[in-house]
C-alpha cells in the first residue's frame, strides 16, 4: 500500500521526509521519492526500488529545504519504475504531488488534457490529477482553489500532498477513502498517509475525513470541506506505539488484512463496473477478448488459496458464461505434458506475481501456443509481465503470510470476467447482469455486517480451539470455500484439517467423526441447501460438533448444529465473498487461542519462488 510523508517547519526537510518514509515501508511499496522546495524550484528525486537507495540518490545530490513530500509506491497503474515512482510533476514544473487511491476517471481526464496539447511524463492514474490541478492553477493562481476545483472533477480514492514553487510556504493535503493524517509541533506541521511516519516528531494529531482539505503554512493550519466550508475537527493525542500504529491497531497484520476486506473489496471492482449495461469492463483484457469469448476451453492454474480461488472461477464460468473450464495446480500442469492449442485460454492467478511453478505453467502454456493471461496483486510481478493480458487484482500489499484480502480480490475478479463473459455470449440476460453488478457492489457492506460477529467468532475458536483435526464441507460454490477454510485453519494453527464436498464425505471421511471432531459446515440457502442438511444429519448421527455457516433465519439448521453463525444473502456466485470471512476470523481466533505465530507460520514464505 502506498504510503505518503510531507513537512513544512524550519528543519531540513529531506532527513524527515526519508526517515519517515523508512517508517512507511512496512505498508510494502516498489519505489520511492521527494520533492522538496528550493530556490523556487521544485527539486525531485525518485526511483524503484528501497528508500535506502532513494537515500543514497540524495545523498549525491543534498537538497537545502524546509518544505517538502515524500512518497512509497504500490503500483496500480503502471509499471513500477523510475518514471512512474511519485512524485509526479505538472507539465510547467511547477506543481509536486504524492498521492495514494485510485482516480477512477484518469483516463477520461488525461485524454481531455492531451487534447489540449499536455504531454504526459508517466503510465499511472495520478498524473492525470496533478496536470489537471495545473489547469486550473493557470486560471486562479492559487494552489488551495485549484486543487479543490480539480478534485471536484475526480471520481475515486485520495489521499494526497501538494506542493507549488510559486507558493513555496504552503502544503496542501487532502482525503478521500485514503487515510490522511497532520502532524502538529511548535512552529512545523506533518502530514501523513499514517501516524507512524510523524510519531517520532509529535504525538499531537488530527486525522482528517473524507472529503478535507488541509492548508498548512509554517504559521499554523486550516482545515476545511473541499466545498470551501470551514469543518470542526479535533486534535488528539497519540497513545499507542509505532507497531500498534502499523498494524492499524490489530494484533496482528492477518487480523488487519481481514477488516480491510469490504475496502480492498470495493478497490478490485473500482471502476470496473458498467451498471446500466448489467456488465463488467476489464481494461487489461481488451487486446484479448475475441480470444476468451471464443475459447475453446479456460484452463485455470495457480497455487494454493489463489487456486482455490480458481475452482471458484470455474463454477462460475461454467454455470454463466458457458465455456469449459479446468482449474490446475500448476506444479502438476507444468510436468504433466498438457494437450493445448491456440484455442484455449490459460488463465494463472497469483497474488504475488512470482510463485515459481505458475510462473513455468505460463511458459510451458505460451511454448504450446495458448493465449495467457494473470490475475495477479502485484503489479510489475514476473506473472503480470510474461502474460499476453491481465487484471490486477489492487487488493494492496499482503504481509500476513496467511493470504485473505488476496483471495476475496480474486474472486472479484473472475466474477467480473463471468459477467463480462455471461454479457457478450448472451448466457446473462441484461436484467439479470445489473441485478449482478448490484450484488456486486453491496458485498463490501455485507463483509462488514459479518466482521462484526468477530467477537461471536472467537468465543466459538475459544470452545475448540483444542481440536486436532476439523473437517470443512461444502458444496457447490462453497466446496471450495471448504478447501480454503480448512487451509486458513491448518496453516496459522497447525491443526490437521481436510476439505471436503459435502456429499464426498461418507466415501471416507466419515469414519473420522466422533465427538472430538469439529466439522464446518458451509450451508447458505442456494438450490443444494436442502442436499447439505442431509449432509449435516450424517454429521450429528456420529456425534460430530457441527459448526454452521447460514443464512439468516434458518431454523432447520439452527437446530441440528452446535454453533451457527449468519451471513447475509447473496447471488449463489458470490456466496464465497462472504462465507469465506467468518472462516478467516475462525482460524485467526484459533491460531491466538493457541499462541502461534500468526503472521509468520513455521514454515510458510510469502512468495514461493522455488519448485
Ligand atoms: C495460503 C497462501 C498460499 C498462496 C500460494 C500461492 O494462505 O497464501 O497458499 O496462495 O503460495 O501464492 P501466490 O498467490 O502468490 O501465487
Amino acid at each position: 500500500m502506498c504510503g505518503l510523508v510531507g513537512y513544512i517547519g524550519d528543519r531540513e526537510a529531506t532527513p524527515i521526509l526519508l526517515n519517515g518514509l523508512k517508517r512507511l515501508e512496512y505498508r510494502g511499496y516498489d519505489s520511492a521519492g521527494i520533492a522538496v522546495l528550493q530556490n523556487g524550484n521544485i527539486d525531485v528525486l525518485k526511483r524503484a526500488g528501497k528508500v535506502n537507495d532513494l537515500e543514497t540518490l540524495s545523498a549525491l545530490h543534498p537538497f537545502a529545504s524546509t518544505v517538502g513530500i515524500g512518497h512509497t509506491r504500490w503500483a496500480t497503474h503502471g509499471e513500477p519504475n523510475d518514471q512512474n515512482a511519485h512524485p509526479h510533476v505538472d507539465h510547467t514544473g511547477t506543481i509536486a504531488l504524492i498521492h495514494n487511491g485510485i482516480i477512477e476517471n484518469y483516463s477520461a481526464i488525461r485524454r481531455r488534457l492531451e487534447r489540449d496539447g499536455i504531454e504526459f511524463k508517466t503510465d499511472t492514474d495520478t498524473e492525470s490529477l496533478v496536470q489537471l490541478i495545473s489547469t486550473f492553477y493557470d486560471i486562479t493562481g492559487n494552489l488551495e482553489q485549484s486543487v479543490r476545483l480539480a478534485l471536484k472533477e475526480v471520481d475515486g480514492t485520495y489521499g494526497i500532498a501538494v506542493i507549488s514553487s510559486r507558493e513555496p510556504g504552503k502544503l496542501i493535503a487532502a482525503r478521500m477513502g485514503s487515510p490522511l493524517v497532520l502532524g502538529i509541533n511548535d512552529g512545523e506541521y506533518f502530514v501523513a498517509s499514517d501516524a507512524s511516519a510523524i510519531v517520532h516528531h509529535t504525538r499531537q494529531v488530527i486525522f482528517l475525513e473524507d472529503g478535507n482539505i488541509a492548508t498548512l503554512t509554517r504559521d499554523g493550519y486550516e482545515v476545511k470541506t473541499i466545498g470551501d466550508e470551514a469543518v470542526e475537527h479535533k486534535i488528539e493525542q497519540i497513545t499507542f506505539d509505532i507497531e500498534q500504529i502499523e498494524k492499524g491497531g490489530y494484533d496482528h497484520f492477518m487480523l488487519k488484512e481481514i477488516h480491510e476486506q469490504p475496502q480492498t473489496i470495493m478497490d478490485s471492482m473500482r471502476g470496473r463496473i458498467l451498471k446500466d449495461k448489467g456488465t463488467a469492463k476489464l481494461g487489461g483484457l481488451r487486446d484479448v477478448v475475441s480470444a476468451l469469448e471464443g475459447a475453446r476451453r479456460i484452463i485455470i492454474t495457480a497455487c494454493g488459496t489463489s487456486w482455490h480461488a480458481g475452482l471458484v472461477g470455474e463454477y462460475m464460468l461454467e454455470q454463466y458464461a458457458r465455456i469449459p473450464v479446468e482449474v490446475e495446480y500448476a506444479s502438476e500442469f507444468r510436468y504433466r505434458s498438457p494437450v493445448l492449442t491456440e484455442n484455449d485460454v490459460v488463465i494463472a492467478i497469483s497474488q504475488s506475481g512470482e510463485t515459481a511453478d505458475t510462473l513455468a505453467a505460463i511458459r510451458e502454456a505460451k511454448l504450446r501456443g495458448a493465449t495467457v493471461l494473470g490475475i495477479c496483486n502485484v503489479v510489475g510481478s514476473s506473472i503480470a509481465r510474461e502474460t499476453h493480458a491481465g487484471v490486477y487484482t489492487h487488493a494492496g500489499p499482503e504481509i500476513g503470510v496467511a493470504s485473505t484480502k488476496a483471495f476475496t480480490s480474486q474472486l472479484v475478479v473472475l466474477s467480473l470476467l463471468t459477467l463480462m463473459l455471461g454479457r457478450t455470449r448472451g448466457f446473462i440476460s441484461l436484467d439479470e447482469g445489473r441485478k449482478f453488478a448490484d450484488e456486486l457492489l453491496s458485498i463490501p457492506d455485507k463483509v462488514r455486517e459479518i466482521l462484526e460477529k468477530a467477537d461471536e467468532i472467537r468465543e466459538l475458536a475459544r470452545q475448540i480451539h483444542t481440536a486436532n483435526n476439523a473437517l470443512y464441507l461444502g458444496r457447490g460454490y462453497n466446496f471450495p470455500t471448504a478447501l480454503e477454510g480448512a487451509l486458513k485453519l491448518k496453516e496459522i494453527s497447525y491443526i490437521h484439517a481436510e476439505g471436503y464436498p459435502a456429499a464426498e464425505m461418507k466415501h471416507g471421511p466419515i469414519a473420522l467423526i466422533d465427538e472430538n471432531m469439529p466439522v464446518v459446515v458451509i450451508a447458505p440457502q442456494d438450490r443444494i441447501h436442502e442436499k447439505v442438511i442431509s449432509n449435516i444429519q450424517e454429521v450429528r448421527a456420529r456425534k460430530g460438533k457441527v459448526i454452521a455457516i447460514v443464512n439468516r433465519d434458518d431454523s432447520t439448521i439452527e437446530e441440528l448444529a452446535q454453533f451457527v453463525i449468519e451471513v447475509p444473502t447473496t447471488v449463489d456466485f458470490l456466496s464465497p465473498l462472504l462465507t469465506i470471512i467468518p472462516l478467516q476470523l475462525l482460524a485467526y481466533s484459533i491460531a491466538v487461542f493457541r499462541d502461534c505465530n500468526v503472521d509468520q507460520p513455521r514454515n510458510l514464505a510469502k512468495s514461493v519462488t522455488v519448485e
